[in-house]
């Protein structure tokens, strides 16, 4: 038998080789093929595919604010961080009253209890668009509800149509995943509604599903029904099924109506992605949910089960807010929510006013959400290159922070995030009138336009 006689040379390269020379010692060949000689830990593929483009835009910019004003940041979606809008007493008391009961401690189903199931299949179900318990998957906040979806319906080497400008986690998520990122654009002209007929064009036989976020981060949009009527017959047309992103559900202006998805279709699958986060204020608690609806049986079991056994990879849904979900979505006063929305509006109007004077800024207002878009005429402001420039130097001379849209797809304008007080949001549109005024420049034809 051979034995394997190892010789280190003094440089630290080892060679290996067998010799015939017989030994008392017995090494396994297969066994010693697995040892390695030197250490090598790489990153996986798919970590490396992971990008999150607001942190690699933000981690890039050099932000550091005028030491003589304090920082204001119009950039964080968690509409917490102020301590300005709490969550109601109802919420808070419910979940007190799920961890007093002791009963939720520990290991949950993966896909959530059938009794929370039951809760949210309730509180959404409609005479159009009836659910029960079994088309309800509750997850870890609607981030992993939006994981699941894309995960289940999409093969690497598939496509998935995403708005222009959009939520930057659908294609965090596909691109991990090997699954091919198509924007379709939304028209700041026409209220961020989608341009149909280029979404219709990008559809192709890889094309695995259509992500509709309605209403919008980071539009602040809202589409009619009429619109929504249009989204799906582009689906239907072409047999796409529907991830509609609907966090931000119910929480529109007054006069302005929310429409979900699911109740106009007559035909498209959808599975609709929701939480607790946005509505009843609360993020940090993790709870989200995907409603699936399918009338006429598209998805039928196998997705269902496709869905049941993803969510068994990670237990996404917390077990305490679980508990808790029936009193939340049942006892929380009307009043609480146009508490929060007549906030929400008065701020966007603010906003929206003092914006809408500022020469070389265009503002969209919004309808709903929490979230402002504001252009910027870049002809106008030589100074930048872009709208990650402009943000950047507002950081330096005002300490006002907002977000440049190139994190969302969309260059030459930024979001700004409308869940501050209201002093804040007044004094942050002073500093920013402030600061387009010291950098704007009239283009050369208008300053003629002036002189005559
Ligand atoms: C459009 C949209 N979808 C989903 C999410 C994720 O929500 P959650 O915090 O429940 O994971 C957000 C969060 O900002 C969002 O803006």
């Amino acid at each position: 038998c051979f034995s394997y006689v190892i010789i280190y040379l003094h440089y630290g390269v080892c060679l290996i080789y067998a010799s015939s020379v017989r030994t008392h010692v017995n090494v396994d060949p297969a066994k010693l093929k697995s040892l390695r000689q030197r250490w090598s830990v790489k990153p996986s593929e798919m970590s490396k595919k992971t990008l999150n483009p607001i942190r690699a835009i933000v981690d890039g910019m050099k932000l550091t604010p005028n030491p003589e004003k304090p920082m204001i940041a119009l950039s964080i979606g968690d509409p917490t961080v102020f301590g300005n809008l709490p969550t109601d007493d109802t919420v808070l008391q419910a979940m007190k009253e799920a961890i007093d009961s002791h009963k939720y401690n520990g290991y949950a189903p993966s896909v959530g209890y059938q009794k929370s199931r039951e809760v949210v299949a309730d509180f959404y179900s409609c005479p159009e668009a009836p659910l029960d318990g079994k088309d309800v998957i509750l997850t870890s906040g609607c981030s992993q509800a939006i994981e699941l979806a894309i995960s289940v319906l999409c093969n690497p080497g598939d496509n998935i149509l995403v708005p222009r400008p959009g939520f930057s986690l659908y294609k965090t998520l596909a691109v991990s995943m090997g699954i091919q990122v198509k924007h379709y654009n939304l028209l700041p002209e026409k209220s961020w509604e989608i341009d149909l007929q280029h979404l219709e064009s990008l559809i192709d036989d890889k094309t695995a599903c259509l992500i509709v976020n309605n209403p919008s981060n980071p539009c602040g949009s809202v589409f009619s029904r009429e619109h929504l009527h249009k989204i799906l017959s582009v689906a239907s047309r072409n047999c796409i099924p529907i991830l509609a992103d609907e966090i931000y559900g119910d929480m529109v202006f007054p006069g302005c109506d929310f429409q979900p998805l699911a109740p106009l279709s007559s035909d498209v699958p959808i599975l609709s992605c929701g939480g607790l986060a946005k509505r009843w204020l609360v993020p940090g608690w993790r709870m989200g949910w995907i409603l699936i609806h399918d009338r006429n049986d598209i998805f039928g079991t196998a997705i269902r089960e496709g869905l049941v056994k993803l969510s068994q990879r990670i237990l996404g849904p917390c077990t305490v807010v679980q508990g808790a979900l029936e009193s939340i979505l049942n006892d929380t006063p009307p009043q609480f929510y146009q508490g929060t929305i007549s906030f929400l509006k008065s701020n966007s109007e603010i906003c929206y006013s003092e914006l809408s004077t500022v020469p070389g800024l265009n503002p969209v207002m919004p309808s709903g959400a929490m979230y402002i878009m504001v252009g910027i005429e870049m002809e106008h402001f030589p100074d930048f290159q872009n709208d990650v420039e402009f943000t950047e130097r507002l950081v330096t001379e005002q300490s006002v922070f907002c977000l440049p849209a190139t994190a969302f797809e969309y260059p030459n304008f930024f979001r700004i995030v409308v869940t501050v007080p209201e002093e804040m949001m007044i004094e942050a549109c002073i500093r920013i009138r402030e600061f387009c005024a010291r950098h704007y420049r009239p283009r050369s034809q208008d300053s003629h336009e002036l002189d005559q």
